[in-house]
Parts: structure tokens; C-alpha cells; sequence
């Protein structure tokens, strides 16, 4: 269940079976007003990531059945000052829950460093998603600031957290290591 690997992935590769993912309760943080994504938005998005080259969308793909679970999105990239943003989804919920998140973060990190040189990534995720938070912070990111009471998803406000990770081989060792709030604190009874 562990084994699997990053393909990039072009627009016929998307799947109209996907949409299920956008439309399933545990995506409903994904964007940040609650938005469904369709699948042909997706085409749209990893096409025009191919054209520009700033952006790369990966297709995770588990090795015992070479089927793609989820997808990995790394960009827009900011050449000036090697910034990403990285965001993570597990569409296929068998594979949910398993403990799999951080390893596919942390790998796609590698792959965002090492492959794209990117110097510092860097991605948002809403306070009621705890499962993002939990995996990205497992990963070794950090939650490098928080606004309060910040996007409307559900009708509710939520605080926005603003995570990153930095890349080891493009920064000085002084760079800050620790969470500016600590994550717990967003699920204290969770
Ligand atoms: C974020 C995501 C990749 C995490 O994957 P995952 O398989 O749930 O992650 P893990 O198995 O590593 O961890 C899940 C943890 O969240 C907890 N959890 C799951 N659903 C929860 C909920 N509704 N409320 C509170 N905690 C929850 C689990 O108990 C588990 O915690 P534990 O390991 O301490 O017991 C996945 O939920 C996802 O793809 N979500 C939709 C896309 C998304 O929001 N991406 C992030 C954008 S910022």
C-alpha cells in the first residue's frame, strides 16, 4: 500500500472517474471558499502548467496496480525568488487514513527541491482541515504564520494557515525550524 510514485501528467491522462474525489466529503478544504474543482478543470490546469512550465501536476500512482490515487501539484513556480506552492490530494479513499500523506509529501518536497529547485515551498491549508495539517507537518513542514478568522468555507470562518518548508541545499542552517503557532493547538480534542 506504501509503494508508490510521482508520473507528470498530461490532460488525457485525467480521468473523468476523478470527480469523484472533488465531489467527496474529505476534499471539501481543498479550495479555499469550498469550491468543487471538475475534472475538466484539471485538464485545463495541467495543460496550461505544461505550456507555461511553472507548473507540474503529478499524478500518484500506487505501484501494485499502477493506478493513479491522487494528485500532487507543485507551482506556480516563482523563478525570481524560488518559491512553489505545493498541495497534496489523495483522491481515492481506500487510501485515505493509512498514514501514506506524509510520505507522499515529504517525497514530493524531494522532488520540488531536487528536480525544480525550488529554494522554499510553500502552501495554505484551513484551520477544520486537520488531516492536511497533521500531514504536512509530519512531513517536516512548518506553520510559518496563521490569519485569523481568515476565508468563508461553509459558511464558516476559518484561520488560515500558512506553511513551508525550505530547501536544506538552498538556505543557510539558520533558517527558523520551528512552528510560529504549534500545530496541536488547531486539534486539541482531535
Ligand atoms: C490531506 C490528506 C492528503 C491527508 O491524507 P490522510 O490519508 O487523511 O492522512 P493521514 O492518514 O496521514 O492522517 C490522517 C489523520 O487525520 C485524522 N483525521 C482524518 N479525518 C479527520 C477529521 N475529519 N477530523 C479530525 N481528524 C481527522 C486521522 O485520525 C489521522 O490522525 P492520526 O494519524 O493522528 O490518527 C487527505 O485528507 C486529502 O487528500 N484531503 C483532500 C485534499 C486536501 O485538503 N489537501 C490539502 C490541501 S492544503
Amino acid at each position: 500500500m506504501g509503494d508508490f510514485e510521482f508520473v507528470l501528467l498530461k490532460p488525457e491522462d485525467v480521468e473523468d472517474e476523478w470527480q469523484e474525489w472533488y465531489e467527496a466529503e474529505h476534499t471539501k478544504y481543498y479550495t479555499r471558499g469550498g469550491r468543487k474543482i471538475s475534472v475538466e478543470e484539471l485538464r485545463i490546469s495541467v495543460q496550461k502548467g505544461l505550456e507555461s512550465g511553472d507548473m507540474f501536476t503529478y499524478g500518484i500512482q500506487e505501484q501494485q496496480n499502477k493506478r493513479v490515487i491522487g494528485t500532487v501539484k507543485i507551482g506556480p513556480i516563482d523563478s525570481v525568488h524560488g518559491l512553489a506552492d505545493l498541495a497534496v490530494l489523495i483522491g481515492d479513499k481506500q487510501f485515505l487514513g493509512k498514514g501514506l500523506a506524509p510520505l507522499i509529501i515529504s517525497k514530493a518536497s524531494e522532488l520540488a527541491f531536487k528536480k525544480h529547485q525550488v529554494r522554499k515551498l510553500h502552501s495554505g491549508i484551513l484551520e477544520r482541515n486537520i488531516p492536511s495539517i497533521k500531514a504536512y507537518t509530519r512531513a517536516g513542514w512548518i506553520v510559518e504564520g496563521v490569519l485569523r478568522n481568515h476565508y468563508v468555507n461553509d459558511g464558516l470562518t476559518q484561520d488560515w494557515l500558512i506553511i513551508s518548508r525550505f530547501n536544506p541545499a538552498l538556505n543557510s542552517k539558520d533558517i527558523p525550524t520551528g512552528h510560529s503557532v504549534p500545530p496541536e493547538s488547531f486539534y486539541p480534542n482531535k
